[in-house]
């Protein structure tokens, strides 16, 4: 059996399929040390610089001293601890919405969600590039399971024309996490209304970045909790700590409550992870200043890529993919910006079709003009020949 996978991991590396992690030797920012090098890192999603801000630093140690290291027990058991109410009730008024519910993660807090609202002779429409989270929540489900062409809202009304009996249900992310372009959200409401369908939108990457108050792409858009009566946000991305939520009706949280098996049958997460993001929403509503800092980012880097040529995709957010096409040229580009100092991972299949492999570059407002401006010179060099010279 041993041999067997050591066959198949062999495989994967010949295939430029081989992932490997690195270790950061400093906090998360825009100039870690890993693996022991100082690095101009572009691939975190740190995006307001929060990760290891001191400030929500010593809101974990506060945390920590008045609450202990550890929850103990299950949220339903007796682990939900002050923290966690007061984080909840915090979230659930930022984002507009009667009640909020924690998870561990936006992972779990996705199989909680579809596990609870669906099961067999229900139907879910996700879209294609739906982040695996939702796809695995979906899949777990046991409901019908259908995928959609990327943001194809024809496509999606023509399938939910058809009969299903059952309840529901249309998941998409907010921002495409590794495009960075934004659902149709719009339209999706539309087509949700019009099939008598829910609609369940994970906004991870537009939280906290999105909107003039950062409440999201659902602010972007000027949509509220009739439209998109499920959303799903994580503190692990511009929150800059750990964990996930839902938000939504009264009805919802309650039912997840009793329902949810990834919420019910595992531990609440520590206490003061929850004192730690009550001080990073804080920060995210009072300085509005560092969304502004990062649209200046993305609007430098959008304008210095485009006049080098390189391949961007069409995206407003700080998320920033150059699509390299192979897997073999995504991981010699992202080579040969190692080679000079910057870390900016290659995406590959199967987070991406096989054949759209990128460097996901992410921008942050911890980031200056002057590391875009280097990461520019740097991306001017790249090789760019076929996939053989740049392998
Ligand atoms: C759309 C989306 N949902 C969920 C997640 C997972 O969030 P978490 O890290 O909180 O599990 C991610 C990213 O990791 C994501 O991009």
């Amino acid at each position: 059996m041993m041999r067997a996978l050591v066959a198949d991991l062999e495989r994967r590396r010949a295939a430029h399929l081989y992932r490997a992690r690195r270790t950061l030797d400093t906090p998360q920012g825009p100039e870690p040390v890993v693996d022991g090098r100082p690095m101009l890192a572009f691939c975190s999603n740190d995006y307001l610089g929060l990760a290891a801000d001191p400030r929500v630093v010593e809101a974990l140690r506060r945390g920590a001293r008045e609450y202990g290291a550890g929850s103990g027990a299950a949220h339903l058991v007796s682990g939900h601890m002050a923290p966690h109410q007061a984080l909840e009730q915090e979230l659930a008024a930022f984002v507009g919405r009667p009640r909020a519910l924690l998870f561990s993660t936006d992972y779990m807090a996705n199989l909680g969600v579809m596990t609870a609202l669906l099961g067999r002779g229900d139907t879910v429409w996700e879209d294609r590039l739906n982040h695996a989270s939702l796809i695995d929540g979906g899949l777990l489900s046991r409901a019908r399971f259908h995928r959609y062409p990327h943001a194809d809202l024809a496509a999606l009304a023509r399938r939910l024309g058809r009969p299903t009996g059952g309840r529901r249900l249309i998941a998409t992310d907010g921002v495409f996490s590794m495009d960075g372009d934004l659902a149709p959200l719009t339209g999706l409401v539309r087509v949700a209304a019009d099939a008598g369908a829910w609609l369940m939108v994970d906004d991870a990457h537009g939280l906290g970045v999105l909107g003039a108050g950062g409440r999201g792409t659902l602010e972007q858009l000027g949509l509220g909790i009739d439209q998109v009566p499920i959303l799903m946000g994580t503190l692990g991305k511009a929150l800059g700590t750990f964990g996930a939520f839902v938000a939504g009706t009264e009805g919802l949280i309650e039912t997840l409550i009793q329902q949810a098996r990834s919420y019910i049958y595992t531990t609440a997460p520590p206490p003061a992870l929850a004192t730690a993001s009550r001080e990073s929403l804080r920060i995210v509503q009072a300085e509005p200043w560092r969304r502004a800092r990062l649209l200046e980012r993305i609007a430098e880097f959008r304008q210095g890529a485009a006049a080098l040529g390189l391949p961007l995709m069409a995206s407003a957010t700080p998320i920033q993919p150059l699509l390299a096409g192979s897997a073999a040229r995504a991981l010699a580009w992202s080579r040969h910006l190692e080679g000079q100092g910057i870390l900016v991972t290659a995406i590959r299949s199967p987070t991406v079709p096989e054949d759209r492999a990128r460097l996901r570059v992410t921008l942050s407002a911890a980031h200056s003009a002057a590391q875009v401006e280097h990461l520019l010179e740097a991306l001017a060099t790249l090789p760019r020949g076929g996939d053989d010279d740049a392998a």
